[in-house]
């Protein structure tokens, strides 16, 4: 049984409104006194992952934060012999997508993804496309090489410290956020550590009950403390904040005609022109910087 939100999170509504989707905020939350969360149950979740590569990744530890995300040397355990290494190697667990495998960790992403909605003031007649959570399980001095990711996360510390350094996606030029989603998938987006501003870095020194937002594309890079790390995230899209990545990938061509455009978020009748564009033209490709500069004319 899931304790309600009222026991699992404690967060400033106004701050948290304010800050939403722009600016990475802390809370605190309880999570990690859930049974849950504690190592013996975090074993068998990871054994029962064993025969579904496509909802686990496991890496080595980055040799520093700039290095390339999947330079990193992956994919060489199932999790829970991974987690067998924690101790004799830096390695990293993910267990992606805990709702779809055990209905637990289903009834707390609805229980904290309801409650934050509301704090936003509700999804506003926005339709959410994706909702996931997963569990990232570190050895000691692991690093989590810099990259942004294209969905709204909440991020949690469960066990162990965490150093998690943050920028505001304010920070990332608009054409690396083009080139990122003019691609149409699903990953992770690569940026030079070096062309951020410091000035924008949020740094959240995490151990358990801590917890920030990270909004869409803001980039970070992760270190993990002396001991293990267990965290818990989840992230979420919707058909508004889809729509603006796909106005993203629009930008992109008019941007290589030269034009100047207008970053989403502005102006959601232009993004809901250029994603409709996008729609179609994407799986085609052929003839799309003529087609997108005929129907957009900006
Ligand atoms: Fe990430």
């Amino acid at each position: 049984m899931i304790p309600s939100a009222d026991e699992l999170l404690t967060i400033d509504p106004v701050g948290y409104r304010g800050a939403f989707d722009t600016l990475p905020f802390g809370f605190q939350h309880s999570l990690h006194k859930l049974p849950m969360f504690q190592p013996e149950a975090l074993a068998r979740m990871a054994e029962r992952y064993a025969d579904k590569p496509q909802d686990f990744f496991v890496a080595a530890s980055a040799s520093a934060p700039g290095t390339k995300f999947y330079d990193v040397k992956h994919s060489m355990f199932k999790p829970h012999e991974a987690l067998g290494q924690l101790d004799s190697s830096p390695v990293r667990v993910l267990l992606k997508r805990l709702e779809n495998h055990d209905t637990e960790f289903r009834d707390l992403l609805h229980t904290l993804f309801d409650a934050l909605a509301d704090l936003r003031g509700g999804l506003r007649g926005e339709k959410v496309l994706r909702l996931e959570s997963s569990v990232f399980i570190s050895s000691a001095a692991s690093t989590t090489p810099f990259h942004f990711d294209p969905e709204i996360n909440h991020f949690f510390q469960i066990e162990g410290p965490k150093n998690y350094h943050v920028f505001a996606p304010s920070a990332v030029d608009e054409a690396d956020l083009e080139r990122f989603y003019v691609k149409g998938v699903v990953d992770i987006g690569q940026l030079d550590l070096a062309r951020c501003d410091p000035k924008q870095e949020h740094v959240f020194n995490l151990e358990p009950g801590r917890a920030f937002h990270q909004p869409q594309n803001a980039p970070h890079w992760v270190q993990t403390g002396t001991v293990r790390s267990v965290s818990y995230a989840f992230v979420f899209e919707t058909d508004a904040s889809r729509e603006r990545s796909n106005a993203r990938s629009a930008n992109h061509y008019l941007r290589m005609m030269g034009m100047k455009p207008q970053q989403p978020g502005l102006h959601p009748s232009a993004d809901h022109a250029k994603a409709a564009v996008m729609q179609v033209m994407t799986p085609m490709r052929v003839g799309v910087r003529k087609t997108v500069k005929q129907v957009l004319g900006r």
